[in-house]
């Protein structure tokens, strides 16, 4: 029984709506709000804070059923407003503690481990991570989850490279860079933010040559995007269920709407998986 006054529909705001795991993320709500005859609006924040309030401030407008979003920054702000008016609202890929609101993430920290340990496993030492801006919280925790792994390991170095972005495009320019480097100066292997970071660092450091994928540098994406196992050099990443993502949100969406005095917030985090493909092949 959804609450009368209201359109049917749910507002979703993601990050870079032209990143694939955000399509995923959308497909995966827009088929759990389909089962309840809603449909999902969609906006993209581009990371930025303005854009995400206008947003939010349109789907009030529209009489959402609720907003899903991918909060960027800190954006408590905006949060309380949400809480104040009586939204519905469940952060989408960010962890809380907050009891006014659910939230779906994947543990990132874990994530990172899983990436560099893997790294290592394939005798790499000379790791690198790619990616940034370093105030987003997936980037801050795959880093920190990487600096745990390297850690364990005593000859191991990890190097921070930071993006302004998280863009094929910054992933490329990061890697024509990499080229550059002499030898005994050059990671061994790299980790990237997500898969589309890793895409540039593949076509930089494995189509012009004279280096390598996985010979003279490994890599690791995030996210495991569809592209990532058909890519030149078939890539290793860390899988998160980014469909899934999506649909338990409107799921707690809906639940909440129902009954929003009753209903007990949850968190919900998921694990991430390695994929192991050719471009982490063990050092020969
Ligand atoms: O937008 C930042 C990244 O965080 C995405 O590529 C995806 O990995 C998400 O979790």
């Amino acid at each position: 029984q959804l609450r009368a006054g209201r359109s049917l529909s749910i507002g979703l705001i993601v990050l870079d709506v032209s990143n694939p795991f955000f399509t995923d993320v959308a497909r995966g709500a827009e088929d759990r709000a389909a089962e309840d005859g809603l449909t999902v609006l969609l906006g993209n924040s581009d990371e930025n804070e303005d854009r995400e309030a206008a947003y939010l401030d349109l789907f009030e407008k529209q009489r959402v059923h609720g907003v899903l979003f991918s909060p960027v920054g800190d954006a408590q702000s905006r949060l309380d407003a949400l809480h104040r008016r009586g939204i519905p609202t469940v952060l989408v890929d960010r962890p809380t503690t907050d009891e006014r609101f659910s939230s779906v993430a994947v543990d990132d920290v874990a994530g990172g481990y899983l990436a560099a340990r893997h790294l290592l496993d394939t005798g790499r030492r000379r790791l690198a991570f790619v990616g940034g801006p370093r105030d987003l919280h997936q980037v801050a925790d795959r880093l920190a989850g990487a600096t745990n792994a390297v850690d364990e390991t005593a000859d191991a170095t990890l190097e921070y490279i930071a993006t302004d972005a998280l863009t094929v495009l910054q992933g490329r320019q990061v890697g024509e860079a990499i080229r550059e480097r002499d030898a005994v100066e050059r990671p061994d292997a790299l980790f990237a933010a997500n898969d589309l970071v890793a895409m540039g660092l593949l076509q930089a450091l494995s189509m012009v040559g004279p280096l390598t994928v996985p010979g003279d540098v490994a890599i690791v994406g995030y996210d495991d995007i569809d592209f990532a196992s058909a890519a030149v050099v078939p890539l290793t990443s860390i899988r998160q269920p980014s469909a899934l993502i999506g649909s338990t949100a409107v799921d707690l969406l809906l639940r909440e709407a129902e009954a929003p005095d009753e209903f007990e917030r949850q968190h919900v985090v998921f694990q991430p998986e390695l994929v192991v493909r050719d471009s982490t092949a063990p050092k020969v």
